[in-house]
């Protein structure tokens, strides 16, 4: 079964009663409660995740690694000044898909992304639809990875040292992937 890690970052908590204008009012609450309904009508798993630090998200990322085929991640404001996070997104094998309520390229000059070079893909400005829209993403990417290699990767073909790292639904990353298709 695929599991999906959903990360919501910074004052996400709010959500309902924070600008309503802009960030609709579905609560945080609901947007998991719909989160969880859209896995398990797939046949996923699914967990959530809100923090307000910058340093538990990054914590919650490593550890992600081995448990989660993917995350879904909408990173509130750390997105468009977080190198930590962006660090984070780049040294782990799990795929990591952004996104934002808001269509973050048509606000305020300030509000780009210093993550999108690090992660599989960006969806923004649908609402809480970005999110289901993000984890069908996830799934997809999930689904690629065991089929691609349903029993898992042994590392053999490996023309690098990167120690051999599983997804939890038996595929090896896309990145150990990439690396062993290079001659
Ligand atoms: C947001 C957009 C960010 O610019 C903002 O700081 C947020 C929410 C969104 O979901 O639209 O906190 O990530």
């Amino acid at each position: 079964m695929a599991k999906v890690l959903v990360i919501h970052g910074p004052n996400l908590n709010l959500l309902g009663q924070r600008q309503p204008d802009i960030y609709g009012t579905t609560t945080l609450a609901e947007i998991d409660r719909r989160l969880v309904a859209l896995a398990r009508a797939e046949g996923a798993g699914v967990d959530t995740y809100q923090s307000n630090h910058e340093g538990a998200i990054i914590d919650r990322l490593h550890a992600a690694q081995g448990r989660y085929d993917a995350i879904v991640l909408n990173a509130g404001a750390l997105t468009h000044y977080s190198y930590s996070l962006r660090d984070a997104i780049a040294g782990i094998p799990v795929p990591v898909i952004e996104v934002h309520l808001s269509n973050i390229h048509a606000r305020e000059a300030f509000r780009i992304s210093v993550i999108a070079p690090v992660v599989r893909g960006q969806i923004g400005g649908f609402g809480v639809d970005s999110y289901l829209l993000g984890l069908r993403a996830a799934l997809a990417i999930a689904a690629r990875a065991s089929h691609a290699d349903p029993g898992g990767s042994d590392g053999a073909a490996s023309v690098t040292d990167e120690p051999a790292r599983r997804t939890p639904s038996g595929g090896a990353s896309p990145r150990q992937r990439a690396r062993q298709r290079r001659p």
